[in-house]
């Protein structure tokens, strides 16, 4: 798919919803495996950042990733934390969504699917990148990938971990395994044989953050929601929906989509937008410009596809 610009986008944007289910934060994708790829992308084909070149290919290629992202981790459950602790509020509210993985899964697909289409393209008429075809970079993916040599031990360890993960997750439910048992096992698979260690662990300040807010947040809302109150405002929202009559699992649903779907809307939004603006490539104009008017397009999409879709499924 390297060989033009539009196709190396589609490229990264299938992988990332391909790793999305096992890469449960979409601020660790954008930073940890997307942005590197696409410096160094950009890097060879001479577009560099805070420079004319950026034009090249860089700032279409990271204002594509950073689009899509959003709509990769409302595909799934397990794509983002956020997703986890939406449905762990509205539990709080009565409204449990029964096998959640796969009920997630089946309601945002067509709507995610499609957007995670479109974006490349949309984005190549609105922002479009000058260097069209990139004939030189199918040849130099091979040339690293055979300087990397074959798949290690540990690598082939990481595979199976993350498979295993994602199937304990999507069939959880119906073997009464938590998801939070898989995460742990996968962690300790992972410890046991030495692919990562503790000081790994300890180094990924992001993650224990997120632990401690969520762990925060949860117990908070939990506690509001027992006195009589809401705790944040997905609950209040969700609360509001539940008593003007929309369907609970609806309402659950779409309310949670919506946590990952505004993420591109400004340099601020979110963790992978301060990323992917931090790497120099798009302007501040054009960030809210493009954010602007692909929110108009993503409302118009999941509004439409996913109203139809929803109906189809039963959800109201
Ligand atoms: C999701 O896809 C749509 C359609 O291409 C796009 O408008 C939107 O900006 C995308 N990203 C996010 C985070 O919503």
């Amino acid at each position: 798919m390297g060989r033009s610009t539009l196709g190396l986008s589609y490229g990264l944007t299938i992988s990332e919803a391909l790793i999305a289910p096992a890469m449960p934060s979409t601020t660790a994708r954008a930073g940890g495996v997307f942005l590197p790829i696409i410096q160094s992308l950009s890097l060879s084909a001479g577009s560099k950042p805070g420079h004319p070149s950026a034009k090249k290919l860089g700032s279409y290629l990271v204002q594509s990733q950073f689009q899509s992202a959003g709509n990769s981790s409302a595909l799934f459950l397990t794509a983002a934390a956020q997703n986890l602790l939406c449905l762990k509020l509205a539990e709080e509210l009565g409204v449990i969504v029964s096998s959640p993985w796969v009920t997630w899964f089946k309601a945002a697909s067509l709507p995610a699917i499609a957007c995670l289409l479109a974006t490349p393209l949309v984005l190549y008429k609105l922002y479009p990148p000058e260097t069209k075809d990139t004939p030189d970079a199918p040849a130099m993916a091979a040339k690293k990938l055979e300087h990397m040599g074959p798949v290690t031990r540990y690598e082939w360890v990481m595979v199976g971990t993350m498979l295993l993960a994602v199937s304990l997750w999507v069939f959880g439910d119906a073997l009464g395994i938590a998801s939070v048992v898989t995460a742990m096992t996968g962690l300790s698979i992972l410890l046991l044989l030495g692919v990562l260690d503790w000081d790994d662990c300890l180094s990924e300040k992001s993650a224990w953050d997120t632990l401690a807010w969520f762990a925060v947040l949860v117990g908070m809302a939990g506690q509001l929601t027992n006195l009589g109150h809401v705790g944040a405002l997905y609950s209040a929202f969700l609360a509001m929906q539940l008593a003007a009559g929309v369907p609970g699992v609806l309402a659950a649903l779409a309310l949670a989509y919506n946590t990952n779907l505004f993420g591109a809307l400004t340099h601020y939004s979110s963790g992978q937008a301060a990323v992917y603006f931090g790497a120099g490539y798009v302007d501040l104009p054009d960030v809210f410009k493009v954010g602007f008017i692909m929110a108009v397009i993503n409302t118009i999409i999941w509004g439409v596809v996913g109203a139809f879709w929803w109906k189809f499924l039963g959800l109201y």
